[in-house]
């Protein structure tokens, strides 16, 4: 870990994202409110989760609606198998679920727009711009033309640039003491989503929705076909 005590990428690599399950169930009631409100019922759908971890969603399907595929994408293979039997001791029909492994956002086992909603909980506060807009760039040819991907990020709340920024003054358990411009955990500002889409990187920044989080906040983006 940093000295902010935020795992980093690497951090990942060597140690896979396993939770207890109360920390599923406190990540969960953020996650599948979001999806209730934003995505709707997943039932028959594509979906998929990006820096899925352990998929703390498998547990949900009964409230988000059980998609047709549910894909699980983590740079940890061990941390989505270690999901996926976790989910299977419990009896839940696996069948649905499928991996995608990578570290540079190779979506190639999703086939060319097939994916209804993509949604990442906490992936973008470990992710540069540049790798920010690696993932969108290579997601959106596996997007349906108009469809959303919602990803909880760290956004500033003047829209002004900064090196760095001090969280302590939220009373909150998830309250870090601060994010940063050029390490983990990043933060954002609106008008640097807004200038993402000048890239031609087949979104566009849509809208920055309330998460239910103290300083994470639930971006939109859009898949625009040319
Ligand atoms: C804060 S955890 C969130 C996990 C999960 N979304 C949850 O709510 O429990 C961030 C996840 O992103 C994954 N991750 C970080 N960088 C990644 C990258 N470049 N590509 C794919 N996954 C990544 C990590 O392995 C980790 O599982």
């Amino acid at each position: 870990m940093n000295n902010n005590d935020q795992p980093t990428q690497d951090f990942y690599k060597e140690n896979p994202r396993l939770t207890t399950h109360d920390k599923r169930e406190r990540l969960a009631a953020f996650q599948v409110q979001a999806i209730q409100k934003h995505i709707g019922d997943l039932t028959n759908k594509v979906f998929l989760d990006i820096g899925a971890g352990d998929i703390v969603l498998g547990e949900k399907l009964d409230q988000i609606g059980t998609p047709q595929k549910f894909f699980a994408h983590d740079l940890s293979e061990k941390s989505i198998d270690a999901g996926l039997g976790r989910l299977k001791s419990t009896g839940i029909n696996t069948g649905i679920f499928h991996k995608s492994v990578s570290d540079c956002f190779d979506f190639r086992v999703i086939q060319d727009q097939e994916v209804d909603a993509a949604f990442s909980n906490s992936l973008f506060s470990h992710l540069s711009i540049d790798l920010i807009t690696v993932c969108l760039r290579n997601l959106s040819p596996k997007m349906k033309n108009g469809s959303s991907y919602f990803s909880s990020m760290i956004i500033l709340p003047d829209n002004t640039e900064k090196s760095s920024y001090d969280w302590s003054y939220i009373d909150s358990p998830f309250a870090q003491h601060s994010s940063y411009a050029n390490k983990n955990p990043f933060h954002y500002t609106k008008n640097t989503l807004e200038n993402l889409g000048a890239n031609d990187i087949g979104f566009k920044f849509k809208h920055i929705h309330e998460y239910g989080h103290p300083f994470q906040k639930l971006v939109e983006f859009c898949c625009i076909k040319n």
